[in-house]
């Protein structure tokens, strides 16, 4: 084991540079997304049973069965404020509950149900309205087609795509069966047995790198596509490493949406990152359409741009008419686990679709005017010396700054909420004299709890029975930076609540109240672990697997260090917390970074198409580090990212420990003008980006974006990601 995780750190550290793509699966590797992908467009095997139609004032329920296996699911849609339908899809007699994300966790609060008028059924459909907008549900096969002021804008299962994997036991393997058929009970075994015609491979368990995955419940996928008639771009999904509009995956790998502690990204490809949000904007000269696919397992998304076929929506009215071939962007999305509940957002511009996405997950809170000022990080400031250095030489300089960040090693031994006594014996008298002149600090809290029993978060936790268990049902052990490590269970909301009360002053010796925090590898990181993260059979204490429910565990532990900030101050002060790791919602709890870029031009080139991502989807008060974290950059590069980074909303510079020290002042005299200057630039802007997260707060509009969305009709900036805009 300590020889492993030396090895893995020699991977962490090492200077060979690029990602190990080895670490994480292809969707060849993984079963549910070959099973997925290898489904061919046709007639789906999906059909609505009109006749059990059941409607209320603001919603309706159908049911809907698999004619290949008679399985049965009900459907049903919602009317929502705002001009939001929803969507749901679950089956209707499963053998096991599946997981449904609690609202309050990336659902601010129940949608507003509004008025669904039905309007009768013809020609084998359904038809609904929501004031200018409606709802078309095809009976044979099912088809949901949505329409603004009747001209087609989406659909789901066009292109028959519809797979939901019910619920299942476990059938006898073949040659468990033919074992079994002198015993008693044969005739039902013979029943079960799967067919020549019938794979269950990957389908109970599955390897990969050496790592079993269990699999207790078998397959329990869902997925469908989506179609976009009329647009040829399509956005969002974030968190990528590749271009703002969204790219054909028909010669790569599918987006893949799985929070990952990806060591060195590599540029341009679909591969998941640290957070995801499963959130679509769809754009074109006339409408802006946004999908929010609410499931926070794994998933993966394909791409294709095709030119509409008409015919499919040939008896739905003023489908553009005339002769010239209309783009449709084709998308496929599918899950793991959970099930498919999709809202559509019908705009119909991008101001309207930003504003309801917002009426579902929440807004980013007004930030504190100095968290929007600039941060000044490395891996690590080494002690209060180099803290009062850095805090004296900047004001020498006269280089602005409002905070000062530590990293792990302030930690005594990477035990959170500790101090090394050695290097921060006094940290309230270094909080003391960053408050003097109205600075703050930031303290890492990664969720990893060393397993050491002299280390009192940890014992507290496992003997309140608060972590995360493994398969057999003992509390998960990892490694992390600390090495042997335990993670609570934030899934649960008196863990959320434990985890809360820790920031209180008494709690956190030698913190103050001009004292923030950073919460980093909540993906959850784990060095030894498939895909350097928890296992997919890691059982949380509801019951659930991870993979029910892995995409928002990063974001629950960001909730709870917001709700222990907001505690510690009586719910007066506006908190600051950072997260590497998220997922829809997590707006409501502060800012994010997009991780470990490198010091190169490529990645400050990547910046903006991945914070207009993130920017689209909600995560309003986003940033890079600057300089980039990885690589000695040259000063030039240091001094132009910091002249792009004072229009991006999350303004922060950070390094790892290898690199050469780069505190702005330390830059060559020609460049360290331009970087101080773009500084005080942003000083000055200050109040214009506090104006900006106002109206981020009060109506869902992003503070940094794409030309279109400022000027919607001009066709030829639909693909630009060069160029942005800081509000309008
Ligand atoms: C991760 C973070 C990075 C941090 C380092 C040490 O790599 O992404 O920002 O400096 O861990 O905590």
């Amino acid at each position: 084991m300590i020889r492993g995780f030396g090895l893995l750190l020699a991977v962490l550290f090492c200077t060979c540079l690029g990602v190990h793509r080895e670490n994480f699966r292809t969707c060849d590797q993984s079963g549910f997304c070959k099973r997925h992908r290898n489904l061919q467009p046709g007639t789906s095997d999906y059909v609505v049973q009109p006749s059990s139609l059941r409607l209320s004032k603001t919603s309706l329920m159908v049911d809907v069965i698999n004619t290949k296996n008679n399985v049965r699911f009900l459907l049903q849609a919602y009317g929502l404020q705002h001009g939001i339908f929803r969507v749901k899809l679950v089956e209707a007699e499963p053998i096991r509950q599946r997981y449904e994300i609690p609202i309050g966790v990336t659902l601010v609060a129940e949608p507003e149900q509004v008025e669904l008028v039905y309007q009768g059924e013809s020609n084998g459909q359904l038809k609904f309205s929501l004031g200018d907008n409606q709802m078309v549900i095809n009976v044979n096969p099912l088809r949901l087609d949505f329409l603004i002021n009747n001209e087609p804008v989406s659909s789901l299962n066009a292109q028959g795509l519809l797979m939901f994997e019910h619920t299942r036991e476990k059938r006898p393997t073949k040659e468990e069966a033919d074992e079994g058929t002198n015993e008693e009970g044969a005739a039902e075994k013979e029943e079960e047995k799967p067919s020549d015609d019938e794979d269950d491979t990957g389908m109970w368990e599955e390897t990969f790198k050496g790592f079993s995955d269990s699999k207790p419940n078998g397959p329990t996928s869902v997925g469908v596509d989506i179609a976009f008639p009329g647009f040829r771009y399509v956005y969002g999904i974030p968190e990528h490493a590749d271009s703002f509009a969204l790219k054909t995956t028909k010669s790569t790998d599918p987006y893949r949406m799985y929070n990952l502690d990806v060591f060195e990204y590599e540029l341009y490809n679909p591969m998941a990152l640290y957070g995801h949000i499963p959130f679509m904007v769809a754009h074109n000269d006339k409408h802006t359409v946004g999908v929010f696919f609410q499931n926070a397992a794994e998933g993966w998304i394909d791409i294709q741009s095709n030119i509409a076929d008409k015919s499919v929506f040939s008896n739905l009215a003023d489908f553009v008419t005339g002769n010239t071939d209309v783009p449709q962007t084709d998308t496929h999305w599918f899950f793991e686990d959970g099930i498919i509940d999709v809202f559509v957002l019908l705009g119909p511009g991008p101001k309207d679709v930003f504003k309801q996405y917002a009426s579902l997950t929440g807004n980013t809170p007004l930030p504190p005017l100095w968290a929007i000022a600039y941060h000044q990080c490395r891996w690590n400031y080494n002690d209060q010396d180099d803290v009062r250095t850095v805090d004296q030489t900047m004001d020498k300089f006269d280089i602005p700054f409002d905070v000062i960040w530590l990293d792990i090693e302030h930690t005594d031994g990477k035990k959170y909420f500790t101090w090394d006594g050695s290097r921060f014996g006094d940290s309230v008298e270094m909080l003391r004299n960053l408050s003097s002149k109205g600075r703050k600090l930031v303290t890492i809290v990664d969720p990893h709890l060393k397993r050491d029993d002299n280390y009192e978060k940890y014992t507290d936790a496992r003997n309140q029975g608060l972590l995360v268990k493994n398969k057999d049902g003992n509390d998960f052990d990892g490694w992390c930076w600390p090495g042997s490590s335990s993670w609570p269970d934030f899934l649960e909301p008196k863990v959320r609540e434990w985890w809360a009360d820790q920031f209180s002053l008494e709690k956190y010796q030698g913190s103050a109240n001009n004292l923030y925090v950073w919460n980093d590898m909540n993906e959850p990181s784990v060095f030894n672990s498939p895909e350097i993260t928890f296992p997919k059979d890691v059982r949380h204490l509801s019951g659930v697997e991870n993979r029910e429910v892995h995409n928002i565990y990063g974001m629950l532990v960001h909730q709870a260090t917001w709700d222990g900030l907001l505690k510690r101050s009586g719910y007066k002060e506006r908190p600051f917390v950072l997260t590497r790791a998220f997922f829809a919602g997590s707006q409501r709890s502060g800012a994010v970074w997009t991780g470990d870029n490198m010091g190169e031009w490529s990645h400050l080139k990547m910046t903006v198409p991945m914070m207009l991502s993130l920017n689209l989807a909600g995560i309003h008060f986003s940033g890079a580090d600057i300089g980039g974290f990885f690589k000695n950059p040259d000063s030039e590069l240091i001094a132009r990212w910091y002249q792009a980074a004072i229009f991006q909303p999350f303004f922060r510079a950070h390094a790892h420990i290898d690199t050469k020290r780069r505190e702005p002042y330390l830059l060559p005299e020609d460049h360290m003008i331009v970087a101080r200057d773009a500084i005080k630039k942003r000083y000055s802007y200050l109040p214009y980006w506090y104006q900006l997260f106002y109206e981020s707060e009060t109506t869902g509009m992003p503070p940094m974006r794409s030309l279109w969305m400022e000027f919607p009709s001009e066709t030829n900036v639909f693909e630009k990601d060069d160029q942005f805009m800081t509000g309008n």
